[in-house]
């Protein structure tokens, strides 16, 4: 089998023999941050280029950018997946895996991930063992799967243990050692260690280093830098992870334009559902209510008492769901993943008061280049500035304000004026004040039951952009689309008519 580059070390090219991955044990060890899943990301790379098959279980969603360069299949829930869960046959889709381009399975949005993995991991197991054919698959939070004490899938353990002989590899990732199945880990010969702190989780570690015990610089590893042991390296070894050549973090703008289609016909796993089944929320007032409703309520009566209702069409209006990994933490740097709605259509700032409130847009803001977006946040809307005391970094030369502001003039976000000789400008645009939400919303599989569906307008590529300026230290690393149900009422009297909007969820009306 062909060698893995997975970066460097002091002596040289780190590079490790494929077959030693590929139907062995390894552990990726490290905190958050560490630079763990940039690592399995570098390790599927390789694996895609050596034409090796495998499976990874992608709980956070970052993966899919491997699409960028290689063929594989992405199954999730996102719009641009290749296949989604919910019209998967997975039985049968493992049951083919050895034989095609290599998996994401994007668990990141999944309501019932065990289940679906557990049927994966039982099908493929057996696939493997009567085939004997060499398979990897890698598990991101081995610590939520395998763990120590609670619910654990038991076929992991089985894999641990027996699927070597049978051609079945593993990886398996961790932030927290210490948590997970002790039988499971100390079957993982190969390890990747990178930074550890927690006083339990580096005691967890230390039966992988032989002799002396743990390094000192166990404790402040920078992220990509690891130690190699066992399998990987005869002796422990300070290696660095080589550059990703795909996005590392999921989200990849218009990923279903650059992506790389897998060749073979997906359509064999689909099941066919006899109802289009959707990623959403349920409405809670049916027509009739929602009518009744209407007709009750008299702030409706806009032609007097006599307008009728003439229509009633639900539709579901698609939303995305961004999840943006902020940095925080003053001394030692943390991550958290916080959310942000906004609607498909317009790109406006979507917030959840009893109803659905459209606030400011960030339309405006998607066509412009990150530059042009700094620079209109050292404007002031207000105020007009001169454009020599503009304050910018030194890394945004004054060319560049030049060129940045005569583009944003064309586009009226900026008004410029001159006083003899000074120039100044302001600001005509407001920039959106982003509130991020702590946490994600719970969404359902809803059926679509006949209901119309809108269609997604905003480019995400923007988005991102738009979001990580405005936010930094901000990344875009996941979105989800999904749908909020709306009625579109017509109401008429004689020949005129007009249309209201009422939200499926609350029953109350909403400005459109
Ligand atoms: N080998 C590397 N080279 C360059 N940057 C890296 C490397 N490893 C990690 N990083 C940086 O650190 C961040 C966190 O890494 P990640 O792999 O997501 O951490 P985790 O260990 O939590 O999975 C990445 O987004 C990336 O910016
Ligand atoms: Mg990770």
């Amino acid at each position: 089998m062909p060698s893995l580059n997975l970066g460097s070390s002091d002596k040289g090219v780190f590079t490790v023999d494929a077959d030693v991955v590929v139907t062995g044990r390894t552990c990726v060890i490290g905190t958050s941050g560490s630079g763990k899943s940039y690592a399995v990301g570098v390790f599927c790379e390789e694996l895609c280029k050596a034409q090796i098959p495998f499976a990874l279980l992608d709980v956070e969603g970052e993966y899919s950018g491997l699409k960028e360069r290689y063929e594989v299949i992405w199954i999730g829930e996102d719009v641009d997946c290749d296949l989604k869960w919910a019209e998967l046959n997975v039985k049968e889709l493992a049951r083919s895996a050895p034989d095609i381009t290599p998996l994401i399975l994007d668990v990141s949005e999944t309501i019932d991930p065990e289940v679906k993995v557990d049927q994966f991991l039982k099908q493929i197991y057996s696939e493997v063992s009567s085939r004997r054919v060499p398979y990897l698959i890698i598990i991101e939070e081995a610590d939520k799967f395998a763990p120590q004490v609670g619910k654990r899938l038991q076929i992991i353990e089985e894999i641990a243990r027996r699927g070597r002989k049978r051609g079945l590899g593993i990886m398996l990732c961790t932030q927290r050692p210490s948590l997970v199945d002790k039988n499971i880990l100390s079957q993982c010969s190969n390890q990747l260690i990178g930074k550890l702190v927690i006083k339990n989780d580096l005691e967890a570690v230390t039966q992988f280093f032989p002799g002396k015990g743990l390094p000192k610089h166990l404790t402040s590893l920078s992220p990509g830098s690891f130690y190699a042991l066992g399998g990987l390296s005869p002796v422990p070894l300070p290696v660095k992870i080589r550059p990703r050549e795909t996005t590392h973090g999921g989200i990849t703008p218009l990923l279903a334009n650059r992506a790389v289609k897998p060749s073979l016909e997906l359509s064999r796993f689909r099941t066919l559902k006899p109802k289009e089944l959707i990623l959403g929320v349920p409405y809670r007032f049916d027509h009739k209510e929602v009518s009744a409703r209407i007709k009750k309520d008299r702030r409706y009566l806009f032609f007097g008492e006599e307008e009728v209702i003439e229509n009633v069409q639900l539709v579901y209006h698609p939303l995305i769901e961004l999840r943006i990994r902020v940095q925080s933490g003053f001394l030692r740097k943390r991550f958290l993943d916080k959310f942000l709605t906004i609607d498909g259509r317009t790109g406006a700032i979507v917030k959840f008061e009893n109803r659905v409130v459209f606030k400011e847009t960030l339309t405006p803001l998607l066509g412009l280049e990150a530059h042009d977006i700094e620079l209109l946040k050292a404007l002031d809307s207000d105020k007009e500035v001169a454009v020599k005391d503009i304050n910018m970094a030194p890394s945004f030369p004054e060319d560049l304000i030049k060129r940045s502001l005569r583009s944003l003039e064309k586009k009226g976000f900026v008004k410029m004026s001159k006083y003899g000789k000074v120039k100044k400008v302001r600001r005509t645009i407001d920039l959106p004040k982003i509130q991020l939400n702590e946490e994600g919303l719970r969404l359902e599989r809803i059926n679509l039951d006949g209901a119309r569906k809108g269609k997604v307008k905003v480019k995400l590529s923007g988005v991102k952009d738009v979001m990580e300026t405005l936010l930094p230290g901000s990344e875009l690393i996941g979105s989800t689309c999904f749908y909020y149900p709306f009625y579109i009422i017509k109401l008429g009297l004689g020949k005129k008519y007009r249309f209201v909007k009422v939200d499926g969820l609350s029953g109350e009306m909403v400005d459109f």
